[in-house]
């Protein structure tokens, strides 16, 4: 669809514990960025409690919403279509910003366009680098996912490696509660560990042969009996220097395959998205391989890199110009897989 009218497209995002609404110019130009977090509500009870954060998006949804189009100074008749995240998620979470996004809808007569989640993290890049476009590959690691996508157009994708276990975030997050930083861990380990010796801990690596699939679950076992062992001997672990060798260890985990897929593919283009590509671990490591192998790499700004609605306006902007469309019944579908 060719047009040279500007093109504004509502982002809406509720799929875990951020209620999150945007305006987005032609995929690109943020013109409003509204999160309301329920990170330090669910921080007492160690994770994020999914009925509770329904209850909660309920309360936010709509005056998230307002404040999103008054922010970017329009009326819900100036955009062109709502943009919302359908999976994966929480089933809850997810149905109170379709629920929302169906009502806008059907009010306005505005076009609804359903956006996978993880498409919206890989689309974050799209928000911080105004030359940047596909193909390219694309690391996207979350609190439920980790896969290497040929990203091979702006909605046409194929995963060549996805974990067979854990998420990186998992691994990451468990381990944090473990050691006592609680939750949410990621942000917390990756503070805990600056300055730490990344090589004094060792964990078990699994070796995956030639296929470009993760797998975690036998990094964080032995990260457990690491502990458990230390803890029998009446030892324990340097928080610093654990968690550094333990961050070290999964950002290596990731660079192995992502520079495996490189050399597959030849394309020496490569994007980081999601929540763990916040890491500094993973930031440094992959700044590293990518100067020294003469790859190009683009990771978001760290406020795009967790959940927001910008990278789900982007990503939908790009599935409206694709011709996408749907119709006021989209189910919310909380194991939604990346094609
Ligand atoms: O993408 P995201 O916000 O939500 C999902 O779609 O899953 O990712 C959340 C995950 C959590 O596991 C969180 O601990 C992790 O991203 N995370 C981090 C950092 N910031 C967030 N992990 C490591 N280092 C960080 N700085």
């Amino acid at each position: 669809m060719a047009t040279d009218k500007d093109i504004l497209i509502l982002g809406i995002e509720s799929s875990c514990d951020e209620t999150a609404a945007s305006v987005v110019k032609n995929g690109r130009v943020i013109l409003s960025n509204c999160v309301a977090s329920q990170a330090d509500f669910h921080e007492q009870y160690g994770g994020v409690v999914p009925e509770l954060a329904s209850r909660m998006h309920v309360d936010a949804v709509y005056p998230t919403i307002q404040k999103a189009l008054s922010d970017a100074n329009i009326s819900l008749s100036d955009i062109d279509a709502v943009a919302v995240t359908y999976g994966p998620g929480l089933v809850g979470a997810l149905l109170v910003g379709l629920s929302a996004a169906k009502g806008l809808c059907e009010v306005s007569r505005k076009p609804l366009v359903g956006v996978n989640h993880l498409k919206g993290h890989i689309a974050a890049n799209y928000l911080c680098f105004e030359e940047l476009e596909p193909p390219f590959l694309c690391l996207c690691v979350s609190g439920g996912n980790s896969m290497i996508v040929h990203v091979k157009d702006y909605t046409d994708m194929e995963v060549l490696g996805r974990t067979r276990d854990d998420a990186a975030g998992e691994a990451i997050d468990k381990i944090a509660r473990v050691v006592g930083l609680g939750y949410p861990g990621g942000p917390k380990m990756d503070k805990a560990g600056q300055g730490g010796d990344t090589t004094r801990y060792q964990f078990s690596k699994t070796h995956m042969g030639d296929s470009l699939d993760f797998s975690f679950s036998g990094l964080k076992t032995s990260a457990l009996n690491l502990i458990n062992g230390l803890k029998q001997k009446g030892e324990e672990i340097d928080l610093k220097d654990f968690t550094a060798s333990y961050q070290q260890a999964i950002s290596d985990a990731l660079l192995k395959n992502t520079l495996a897929a490189v050399d597959q593919t030849g394309i020496k283009k490569v994007c980081l998205a999601g929540g763990v590509s916040a890491n500094s671990f993973l930031r440094s490591a992959f700044d590293k391989a990518s100067k020294k192998k003469g790859i190009k790499l683009y990771y978001p700004d760290l406020k795009y890199c967790t959940d927001n609605a910008a990278m789900i306006a982007s990503c939908g902007y790009f599935e409206y110009m694709n011709g996408r469309r749907d119709s006021l019944d989209l189910n919310a579908y909380p194991s939604l897989q990346l094609k």
